[in-house]
């Protein structure tokens, strides 16, 4: 299933070039390639910049996981919460990070080569551009951690790719082994939608940011996790009457989380599969937020319809979520979601076009992007009814 909405993707998403241009393309391989081009380009005071800015970018990629290694250990020594408070010394990191000043100091010269960290003073460190985000955002700081489990089921990478491995991420995700919670242990559903509550928040703002909820009467959020999102919602709109829908264990998670904001009587929780089982009525806006990534093309597809037949007449549905970079855009994220949610088993990153694509398949009759201030982690479309 997978493997097959993949290769429809790139059927219909790449063209075949023109017999001229696969020579030329051909040509230009081997032009790459040989190494008296390198010499010429490497030598050549017109091409040498652009040598050298391709082979600092091949570098960044085959380092990458050490750069990520190096992050991992800031976070986990909780050094970014630390230098917020303060600049502080050598010595004083080295003490607070329980390890010799020599390996300290190893990993702060390699922190401030990838700006995590900057030195502010002869002996005193602060936090870097890069390092300012994850000292800000607990949500980052442990997707950070959690990035841990896919790089150890990425560590052969051939094998996740010929499925020759039973990836951990799978078993972290209890969902993408069916959507019968009976058995799941409270502790692993706990421990996701802890993850996922935690780095909603970057989410939320894009949401809200990027549309006006108020012309709205009711709400419905598919896979809303703990429901951080519909309790922001609650709070932005005070008029909105809301409902969440995720699996009952999820949902008893937000009931009570409700219950603690006091919106209980705002916002509805329903807990029940958007597989098996209907979805709540009279909403005039669903959400589906960072949901059908997680799914194949066959589900989705039946969860848009189900989605179409519960809205009214000019109901709205709004997707967001990341999707893969529109061509002529630098795709940041790519490879990183491609690679977990193969990891993870289930789904694939669909291009705002497929997305669309799906959508319209469904009933929508106009389905538009809907710009937001950070599309990297997060795009969206919005789908209306007639
Ligand atoms: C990746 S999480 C996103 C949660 C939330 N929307 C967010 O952005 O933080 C996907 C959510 O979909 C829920 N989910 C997965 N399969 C489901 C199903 N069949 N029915 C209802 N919810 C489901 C999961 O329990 C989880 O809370």
């Amino acid at each position: 299933m997978k493997s097959l909405d993949l290769a429809k993707t790139q059927a219909s998403g790449n063209p075949e070039r023109p017999g001229w241009r696969q020579q030329w393309d051909q040509r230009t391989d081997r032009w790459m390639t040989s190494p008296r081009f390198y010499r010429w380009a490497i030598s050549n005071p017109l091409t040498r910049w652009i040598t050298r800015r391709r082979a600092a970018q091949l570098f960044q990629v085959m380092a990458g996981f050490v750069h990520s290694q190096v992050l991992l250990a800031c976070v986990r020594l909780q050094v970014f919460e630390w230098l917020r408070e303060q600049p502080r010394s050598l010595s004083q990191l080295a003490q607070h990070c329980r390890m010799s000043t020599a390996a300290m100091q190893r990993l702060l010269q390699s922190a401030i080569a990838l700006r995590l960290i900057e030195q502010r003073g002869a002996d005193s460190y602060g936090l870097g551009a890069l390092g300012a985000p994850v000292a800000a955002d607990p949500g980052l700081r442990l997707m950070i951690e959690h990035n841990a489990v896919l790089f150890d089921d990425m560590r052969d990478p051939l094998a996740l790719l010929r499925d020759e491995i039973q990836p951990h991420m799978q078993a972290y995700w209890p969902y993408m082994n069916g959507d019968n919670p009976h058995g799941w242990e409270a502790e692993k559903v706990a421990r996701y939608s802890e993850l996922m509550s935690a780095s909603q928040r970057f989410v939320i703002e894009e949401l809200l940011a990027a549309y006006d909820f108020s012309g709205h009467q009711q709400v419905l959020d598919i896979g809303g996790g703990k429901g951080g999102w519909v309790l922001a919602l609650a709070q932005h709109v005070p008029r909105l009457h809301l409902h969440l829908m995720d699996l009952p264990p999820v949902a008893a998670l937000a009931a009570e989380r409700m219950l603690q904001a006091g919106v209980s009587e705002r916002v509805t929780v329903h807990g029940g599969s958007f597989i098996s089982n209907a979805l709540p009525s009279g909403a005039d806006l669903v959400t589906l937020v960072r949901v059908a990534h997680d799914h194949p093309d066959a589900v989705v597809k039946a969860l848009l319809l189900k989605i179409y037949q519960t809205l009214p007449s000019g109901g709205r549905l709004l997707l967001a979520e990341p999707m893969a970079q529109p061509a002529g855009e630098a795709p940041v994220g790519d490879a990183y979601f491609h690679f977990y949610l193969l990891a993870m088993g289930s789904g694939r990153l669909r291009t705002p076009a497929e997305l669309r694509g799906l959508m319209l398949e469904a009933g929508f009759e106009s389905v538009e992007p809907i710009a937001n201030p950070m599309p990297l982690h997060t795009r969206m479309l919005l789908g209306q009814k007639r």
